[in-house]
């Protein structure tokens, strides 16, 4: 991809992080920042058209999830949603199941529910990284009130067993949760099948705007409202809807189910492919997401981890970028100082592996040229690295 100014050839590959609005998002979204402005509760013509343009968004994204419009309700995105099922329905004396490898939008709304008498089993992945559903089932006690797990780990893209685990938290009435942020517009899909009560997905992860979400909310769960104010949402989340971004989500969610189908997903599947078995050519490298057989196991499309031994992976990543290649690091700046990757960590790895553990994770748009580029650059940076400074495999702190 061409960027602006520099007219440099530059591949972004952190599409976990992030990514572009594609072209029909912006069109679908232009009228509602001037000409439509109107604030859906108005009820005159102006209000008329956002309230049309949010029925619309609604039903796209019901058959989205697969779900009736009002277990709908549009927010500010998947922090909003995570925070949404812990917060809105624990309370004190209640027991919440987790897995250590969730976002921090999980993993600290956990935290925070812990101050208000609310304990939390934080349950482990295999090696792998996949989850054993049996863990999950060994964890509920009687006062178990939910379970949290992701669709698709941000990290490594590996897929969680939700379908079976939904089964279980349905067999010991359990509520279920799904952050299914990673997830959406990469694997089907579908909240009934998945058997949850609440998933929550986000529009800026799968080419729509930042700031906007949305949420399965299963008709009856009594899930309580973080915001209140007006009657907003059926009084599920109150504050004006922001129209305009909840029409980019609605379109980014067609675009999506069409990309399911359309072979996209494959072709960026082969992209990743290539891109990782050349990867995996380099010497002292491995994936993060294999099973016991060294094969990958079920993973988003998109996103391939690797670690590189012998080396400090900030650094790679800052020579990529410098060479025109975004990519993640497997390590998280907490309070000023730099920490490996709490998921690649309860994998398993050590910290030493983890800090030099990359993330590749692929646009939807992407092309072979993308993957050529980054082949070019990751040998050559991966073998200038370790000559320059050495980093000896288990001596770092
Ligand atoms: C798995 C997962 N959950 C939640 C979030 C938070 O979503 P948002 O950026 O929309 O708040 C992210 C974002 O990185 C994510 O990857």
């Amino acid at each position: 991809m061409f960027t602006g100014s520099s007219r440099a050839f530059r591949v972004y590959m952190d599409a976990n992080a992030t990514t572009p609005l594609l072209p029909e998002v912006v069109e679908a979204m232009r009228p509602y920042w001037m000409e439509h402005f109107g604030n859906a509760s108005s009820i005159h013509l102006d209000g008329q058209k956002a309230r049309t343009a949010l029925d619309r968004a609604r039903e796209t994204i019901a058959e989205f999830f697969n779900c009736h419009d009002a277990e709908v309700v549009f927010n500010s995105g998947g922090t909003e949603g995570d925070n949404t099922a812990l917060f809105g329905l624990l309370r004190p004396g209640d027991h919440l199941i987790t897995t250590s490898i969730e976002h921090s939008a999980v993993l600290h709304a956990a935290k925070r529910m812990a101050e208000h008498g609310v304990e939390t089993t934080f349950v482990a992945p295999q090696a792998s990284g996949l989850m054993d559903p049996m863990d999950i089932l060994r964890a509920i006690r009687p006062e178990t009130r939910l379970i949290s797990v992701m669709l698709a780990n941000n990290e490594t893209g590996v897929l969680q067993p939700v379908k079976e685990i939904g089964e279980i938290a349905r067999d010991k009435g359990v509520f279920f949760h799904i952050d299914a942020v990673q997830g959406a517009g990469k694997v089907r899909f579908d909240a009934r099948r998945f058997g949850c009560h609440l998933l929550s997905i986000s529009a800026h992860k799968m080419h729509g705007p930042k700031g906007v979400g949305a949420m399965f909310v299963r008709r009856g769960t009594p899930v309580e409202s973080l915001l209140v104010g007006g009657s907003h949402e059926r009084r599920r989340r109150a504050g004006t809807e922001n129209v305009a971004g909840i029409v980019g989500l609605a379109k980014a969610a067609e675009l999506a189910m069409q990309s399911l189908e359309d072979g996209t997903i494959e072709r960026v599947a082969a992209l990743r492919d290539r891109l990782e078995a050349e990867v995996l050519r380099i010497p002292g490298t491995g994936l993060n997401g294999a099973g016991p057989d060294g094969k990958p196991v079920a993973r988003a499309a998109n996103t391939s981890n690797i670690w590189f031994d012998h080396l400090e992976g900030e650094a790679l990543v800052i020579a990529l970028d410098l060479k025109g290649v975004a990519v993640s690091g497997g390590s998280a700046c907490h309070s000023g100082a730099t920490e490996p990757s709490h998921v690649l960590l309860a994998m398993g790895l050590d910290k030493n592996r983890a800090r030099a553990s990359l993330r590749f994770s692929l646009l939807k748009t992407a092309t072979e040229a993308d993957v050529d580029h980054v082949l070019r650059v990751v040998p050559e940076a991966v073998e200038h690295l370790r000559a320059v400074s050495p980093v000896e495999a288990g001596t770092l702190g």
